[in-house]
């Protein structure tokens, strides 16, 4: 059995479907991972499916991923456009790292454009909203080894 894809989700997260619901959509987080659990599934895959609000955690997760997972999905929320501590983390993993947004964050606030994240992803799923997690997860299940 191959190691799972991680799909982690930064901070405000937790509160999908209440948060923002023009922007983020009305599913909740638990829906989202259903969403994603069934695609991994069908490809013959299995899911680490976390999120928290805390950047020290993330940072913990992406190195737990480094040995543990053969590919990782990651909306960093906020912390994308903030953290270094979260590219350091990235840098050094060896598998496909798919950055995922519900939301276009390009097509949104100046300060939303960029992510560090995006430095050092294999690709970029935004815009459509829980499919942003289900692309990103066929995406990380087509490229992972
Ligand atoms: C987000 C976009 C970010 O700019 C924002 O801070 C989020 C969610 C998205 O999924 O669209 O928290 O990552």
């Amino acid at each position: 059995m191959s190691k799972p894809i991680y799909v982690l989700s930064g901070p405000n997260l937790n509160l999908l479907g209440v948060r923002e619901p023009e922007i983020y959509g009305k599913e909740t987080l638990d829906d989202v991972r259903a969403l994603c659990e069934a695609r991994a599934t069908s490809l013959g895959r299995s899911l680490v499916f976390r999120q928290s609000n805390h950047e020290g955690q993330l940072v913990d997760w992406i190195q737990e991923a480094r040995t543990e997972a053969c590919a990782l999905v990651i909306n960093p929320a906020a912390y994308g456009h903030t953290s270094i501590a979260l590219l350091d983390a990235l840098k050094m993993l060896d598998i496909p790292i798919i950055e995922c947004h519900l939301s276009n964050p390009a097509a949104r606030e100046a300060f939303r454009r960029e992510t560090y994240v995006s430095l050092v992803a294999t690709g970029l799923v935004s815009g459509f909203g829980s499919a942003s997690y289900e692309l990103a997860v066929e995406a990380a299940a087509g490229k992972a080894r």
